[in-house]
């Protein structure tokens, strides 16, 4: 019989079926809502939003799935989108995906691309959806304009999607919230892919950020390596003078990672939560053949220090630290370690190896990888937090500043660590109760 050695403990993952982007994220009303887009086929398929709530993002309450295509505007798929508190209601806005019938050339006719909000008021009454914008307003476009993201700066409401122009470039259609009018279209100084997905634009630190996921760029050494990417970009000049997106960095350097989206805590740090897989890679996720697969990061606190975005453990993540593990070789699959000094270190897990020695960081896979290739990064090491699950490692280094997201999947957890000074503790376990 085959022995599941993988299933996460510390991350939302489905118990069937596909999980791609988190959507909807937010805290309202004494409680987090954390959506993901899901489909009933563990390759994916029809999207719809799952759905999960919790008061703490350690105890979750699974609530299945959630918004499925109803309307006409979405026939082919709920896909992603975000959520907005406004005047006590919390409001939705994604997109509802529809492809016509015929012979079409699907990225410049015969789709439909619609942009559809909802709301409730109390967390379980919700109201009907409505279509605010179809694929005929968004000017210049190609039909992918997508992924709504709703922000407001200085009393103002911006509605921001990811877009494909007409002419095959990416860039971010911007609209004015409260009228519908475009606002501007922001395109990257140097060409940045074909399309950007997953907007999200945040104000951290003093500091107007925008995230998203390009798509097309040429695959280069030591950045861009993977099918496609998540950058941020500093607004220097403010969201009402921006006119070129001039200054571009990669959220995270590892072989999964994508379509991340933040949103503000109990406590008002901005958190961000991604998807740890990239589409249409060609790495292979050994859980299909339980049925499921892929799952979000851990969440992470973002701050703007420095010049760099950084990400740190989420206090939720932080509440789950257990005791410490006195030896260096021990087998465990959820657990953290810490290092405060930038010697060099070498973990074990299986045949997947991680060392840090003489300015560089490796990781290799050995057959943990499922075809995720070795990968080395130049780096002067000055402290690192990772995060085992029992099927990923999320690599923080230099206080949040250089992080790495993996999927991978060791069968015995035999860990061994080879360093001079660290800590390693157990991590517990988030609790998913299921309502149905
Ligand atoms: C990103 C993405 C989004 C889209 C969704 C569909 O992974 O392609 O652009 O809305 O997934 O599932």
């Amino acid at each position: 019989m085959l022995v599941n050695n993988w299933k996460q403990n510390l991350h939302l993952e489905p118990r069937h079926g596909w999980l791609n982007d988190p959507n909807g994220l937010a805290y309202f009303n004494g409680k987090y809502h954390i959506f993901h887009q899901y489909s009933y086929e563990v390759n994916g398929g029809l999207k719809h939003w799952y759905y999960y709530t919790s008061s703490d993002l350690v105890n979750y309450e699974d609530k299945g799935v959630f918004v499925s295509p109803t309307i006409a505007e979405e026939t082919h798929g709920v896909y992603s989108g975000s959520a907005n508190v406004e005047n006590g209601k919390l409001v939705f806005y994604y997109t509802g995906n529809v492809k016509y019938k015929g012979d079409y050339d699907y990225v410049h006719a015969g789709r439909g691309h619609n942009t559809i909000t909802f709301s409730t008021e109390d967390g379980i009454n919700f109201t009907e959806k409505k279509c605010l914008l179809t694929t005929d307003d968004y000017p210049n476009m190609s039909n992918h304009v997508r992924d709504p993201k709703v922000f407001e700066k200085n009393g103002k409401s911006y509605l921001v999607l990811g877009a494909r122009d007409k002419n095959d470039y990416g860039c971010l259609v911007i609209y004015d919230k409260d009228t519908l009018n475009h606002y501007k279209t922001i395109y990257s100084e140097k060409n940045l892919g074909f399309m950007w997905e997953c907007p999200d634009y945040f104000e951290v630190d003093g500091k107007e950020i925008f995230i998203f996921s390009p798509q097309g760029i040429s695959r280069m050494y030591p950045n861009f390596q993977n099918m496609y990417q998540i950058v941020y970009s500093v607004v220097e000049e403010g969201i009402e003078n921006i006119e070129k997106i001039n200054n571009y960095s990669l959220l995270d350097y590892g072989h999964d990672f994508y379509a991340a989206q933040t949103f503000v805590d109990e406590d008002g740090e901005r958190v961000l939560i991604g998807w740890m897989a990239v589409p249409d890679s060609s790495y292979t996720n050994p859980t299909t053949n339980f049925g499921y697969q892929n799952c979000l990061t851990i969440p992470r606190v973002v701050n703007y220090r420095d010049g760099k975005l950084c990400q740190t453990l989420h206090k939720s993540v932080q509440s789950l630290l257990g005791e410490e593990i006195k030896t260096s070789e021990f087998n465990e699959k959820t657990w953290y370690y810490k290092q405060e000094d930038g010697e060099s270190f070498e973990i074990i897990v299986d045949d997947f190896r991680l060392s840090y020695l003489e300015g560089e960081l490796k990781v290799d896979y050995g057959t943990t990888g499922y075809g995720r290739d070795n990968r080395k990064y130049k780096l002067d090491l000055e402290n690192v937090e990772i995060v085992f699950d029992s099927s990923s490692v999320e690599i923080f280094a230099n206080d949040g500043s250089f992080v790495i997201s993996n999927r991978f999947y060791p069968n015995n957890h035999n860990v061994k660590i080879s360093a001079n000074k660290f800590v390693v503790k157990k991590l517990g376990v988030i609790n998913v109760r299921e309502e149905n």
